[in-house]
């Protein structure tokens, strides 16, 4: 069984543009059902919640089927699901929550691999309550984090280590497992920012041993938000900021105002997409590791052919992506030109690589490359063999 990308690419009515994207790891395009879930959902009949009418009913239903979905998705307890506007706010409001419990010498660790999301809000609520803040280094030549120190950085006196499922920038995906055991043999909580992962590998946040972890639905064909997951015991022990006339049950207690019923009834349409492309049978999380498998291996293959393009360009290219475990998404730099034009010259042919740091500020640092020097191909399972021969054309006429 393998992926039938042309059926896949005809739910999909933004690709009748002929772009070719390479923009995944920035969102993706959103098939047509994911649409129709929101905009059925917002026009039908919608209230606040509650059981006594259709309109409340719905909207209760929107609630349940979103965790539902979510809980599957990454292997998690329903009601652990928070509903968030983006990872970052979700990422800042658990920091701060998390934050009210730290203080002087209570250690927090983060990582030069992570996207700023998953970096400045621990660093700024360290800093707010004299918490000292540790680093778990990215080594340049291979891409990977560098675990040598990780006994002595993850210690007693660790209170939280942020880390990523994997970088936006390099692909590269770290040993969370492993970091995982020593935050927990410490006593330390595991906050593991997931956007990136999620949509190349069937999550499950049990093994990777994460306490905390956030993704957003935009980066696998959903809307623009994101959802955080965690054992409800761990968040029935947190004390958010919240209005005193909202409910204090959980999740509910971190989520702030009215909730948008029409995103996370499309969020549950994404996640129902996915698991409509692997062969049918199962539950639907196991068709969410079936379909999982799917992509992986077909976007592995599109991967290797990118790759081999780009190596047949030489010294013109430099790739950093070099780590053993990682996802396919490709950031590199040309040593005699300029990445935005590189870009500028593909979408003047219909391709989008974007240039730039993606707010991967840390590990853009690390590398020791000039700021929008570098430029990013990422894949979707969207993406065909049309679109790898149009990109690797493209960039071999602009070099
Ligand atoms: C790895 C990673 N973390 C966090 C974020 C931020 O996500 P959001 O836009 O939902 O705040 C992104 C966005 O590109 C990302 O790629």
């Amino acid at each position: 069984m393998s992926l039938d990308v042309a059926a896949l690419r005809a739910s999909f009515p933004s690709l009748a543009s002929g772009i070719a994207h390479f923009d995944g790891p920035g969102g993706t395009q959103t098939p047509a059902v994911v649409g129709e879930a929101v905009a059925r959902t917002l026009t039908g009949p919608l209230s606040n919640r509650g059981t006594s009418i259709a309109s409340e009913r719905n909207a209760e239903q929107a609630v349940a089927e979103f965790r539902d979905a979510i809980a599957d998705l990454l292997g998690a307890d329903p009601r652990g699901v928070v509903y968030g506007r983006s990872a970052t706010q979700l990422t800042y409001d658990f920091s701060r929550t998390l934050a009210k419990t730290w203080s002087e010498g209570d250690e927090i660790v983060v990582t030069q691999l992570d996207h700023d999301c998953n970096v400045r809000p621990w660093v700024q609520a360290a800093r707010a309550t004299g918490a000292v803040v540790r680093w778990l280094r990215l080594n340049p030549d291979t891409a990977e984090l560098d675990l040598s120190g990780l006994d002595e950085v993850v210690n007693h006196r660790t209170r939280l280590v942020a880390v990523t499922g994997a970088s936006n920038l390099l692909g590269t995906k770290p040993p969370v497992a492993e970091i995982a055991r020593r935050a927990h043999e410490v006593g330390a909580l595991v906050y593991v920012d997931g956007v990136h992962c999620t949509a190349h590998a069937a999550v499950d946040v049990g093994a990777l041993g994460a306490d905390f972890f956030v993704c957003s639905p935009y980066k696998f064909f959903g809307p623009h938000c994101a959802a955080l997951v965690a054992a409800p015991a761990l968040l029935e022990s947190m004390a958010p900021d919240k209005l005193l006339p909202s409910t204090d049950e959980v999740p509910e207690r971190f989520e702030l105002g009215t909730l948008p019923y029409e995103i996370m009834a499309g969020v549950t349409a994404a996640v129902d997409f996915i698991a409509a492309l692997a062969p049918d049978g199962g539950s639907r999380r196991d068709r969410l590791v079936a379909a999982n498998e799917l992509i992986d291996e077909y976007e592995l293959g599109l991967r290797r052919r990118i790759e081999a393009g780009l190596e047949a360009l030489g010294d013109r290219v430099v790739v950093h992506s070099r780590a053993v475990d990682r996802t396919p998404t490709l950031f590199f730099t040309f040593p005699s030109h300029d990445a935005a034009d590189a870009s500028r010259h593909l979408a003047q042919r219909g391709i989008l690589a974007p240039a730039g740091t993606f707010y991967a500020y840390e590990p853009f640092r690390a590398l020791n490359l000039p700021v929008e020097s570098g430029m990013r191909v990422g894949l979707a399972p969207y993406n065909d063999g049309s679109d790898v021969d149009r990109l690797l054309d493209a960039l071999t006429e602009f070099l």
